[in-house]
């Protein structure tokens, strides 16, 4: 059977490590840990913002959609301290693997084993939704988006992060330097800025910021090696600020107006 046919549990039974490899791993590692930490920066904005525009002190409401291990979980709770803010998090995936993860590290009361193809809340439930590094992973990609825009209130913000790996090096990495990749890759969608702007737009969304940052070197081993070290690390982050298209991760703040 070819590996995009197989299930959720035949890809756990297999071992296949894109489904069981531990994501904690991201904050050991120097280099990774700093793009996290990045996205963390971005996440908070997104809080700030959402707090100052609420008129009650009530408590936001947090989806984490397709949570992983819970980096993203723990990092909102790290921005709740911080902020001194009450966040209630909630957070959905599709592999039972890491729900029961994100269970055992008690990083959100309100969990649960789900697909972004049909999510398990009322409309207009949640203030703010997190969704990364999910939307290249899933063929109905415009049947997610439009789950998290029935569950998001109106004047909700939803960050929507994606690799961009349709940017020029992006294509040249997987269409001629670095083949292997797409054989082995369970991504299915290759976006870039225009054209994820251009689904979330066509998906009733008004764009509020894009945020770049990275860069995307068009071989993963040299990255991985980059940015293992702290000023070649940095290096890569300024050559991504000076040519913004090749960056190597997009994060697009949402608005849903209606
Ligand atoms: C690369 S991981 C990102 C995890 C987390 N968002 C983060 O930033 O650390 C992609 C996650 O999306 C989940 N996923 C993929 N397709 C999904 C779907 N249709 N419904 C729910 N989760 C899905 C996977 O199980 C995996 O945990």
């Amino acid at each position: 059977m070819s590996d995009k046919n197989k299930s959720v549990a035949e890809h756990i039974d297999d071992r296949n490590s894109w489904y069981v490899g531990e994501q904690k791993e991201q904050l050991a590692d120097s280099g990774t840990r700093e793009i996290v930490e990045r996205r963390w920066e971005i996440i908070e904005h997104v809080i700030i913002k959402k707090n100052r525009s609420l008129k009650d002190r009530t408590k936001i409401r947090v989806l984490d959609a397709g949570c992983g291990d819970g980096n993203n979980l723990f990092g909102l709770k790290k921005i709740a301290k911080k902020l001194n803010l009450e966040l209630s998090l909630f957070a959905i995936d599709y592999n039972p693997l890491r729900i029961k993860r994100v269970v055992g590290n008690k990083l959100s009361e309100n969990i649960c084993c789900a697909s972004l193809l049909q999510l398990p809340f009322q409309e207009q439930l949640f203030d703010v939704i997190i969704c990364n590094h999910v939307l290249e992973h899933i063929p109905e990609f415009m049947e997610a988006l439009g789950e998290l825009h029935r569950v998001l209130k109106k004047d909700g913000l939803l960050l929507l992060g994606v690799p961009n790996e349709g940017c020029f090096l992006g294509r040249l990495r997987n269409n001629y330097i670095q083949r292997s990749i797409l054989r082995h890759t369970d991504h299915v969608n290759f976006f870039n800025s225009n054209t994820l702007v251009a689904r979330a737009v066509e998906s009733g969304f008004k764009v509020d910021k894009l945020f770049r940052f990275g860069f995307f070197t068009p071989y993963t081993y040299l990255h991985m090696m980059l940015m293992k070290i702290g000023f070649l690390r940095r290096l890569l982050f300024y050559i991504g600020e000076v040519f913004p298209s090749q960056c190597g991760d997009l994060q697009l703040m949402l608005l849903r107006e209606k």
